[in-house]
């Protein structure tokens, strides 16, 4: 069944285009609304917010190759996503990467069978100061230790 957004979602799009000078302009949060209701970006979310603002599908694909937090597949129940930059590189976070995926079997790019757990490392999330750091979903753990890792996944995995 192709895409659509529900009525609900359909009509804060239709306020939320009024708010801009074009349609266009419309687009990070139309994605953005989209990958809420779809879970992720496919090509055919992709086309059909193109076709609803009027701007070539090649513009969309664009903007959401651009942005690592728009996702073009499925990702877990709780997407990791750990900042691997130069802040939280000098911070260490290698050693947190390496114990996801010795501890917790985690694979970069990859959802655990259980479809609870993804990960996929990101450049900077704007977080310097405090690596290292990882957003999961849409919130931010930081000053990362294995230890704070560990409770992390312990709560998570009863969630
Ligand atoms: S370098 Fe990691 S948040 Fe900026």
């Amino acid at each position: 069944m192709s895409f659509q957004f529900t009525p609900d979602n359909k009509s804060r799009l239709d306020d939320l285009v009024k708010k801009y000078p074009n349609k266009q302009a419309a687009l990070l949060p139309a994605l953005w609304m989209a990958q809420r209701q779809n879970g992720y970006l496919s090509l055919e979310v992709q086309e059909h917010i193109a076709n609803e603002l009027g701007i070539s599908p090649v513009h969309v694909h664009g903007v959401v190759t651009f942005y690592t937090m728009f996702k073009q597949k499925p990702v877990g129940r709780f997407h990791l996503q750990l900042c691997r930059t130069l802040s939280c590189a000098l911070c260490g976070c290698e050693h947190i990467v390496a114990h996801l995926k010795e501890k917790y079997k985690l694979k970069e790019g990859e959802i655990t069978p259980d479809g609870r757990f993804s990960l996929e490392l990101v450049e900077c999330l704007a977080s310097c100061g405090t690596g290292p750091m990882m957003q999961v979903n849409e919130a931010y753990f930081e000053g990362l230790t294995i230890e704070k890792v560990d409770l992390l996944m312990q709560k998570l995995m009863k969630e």
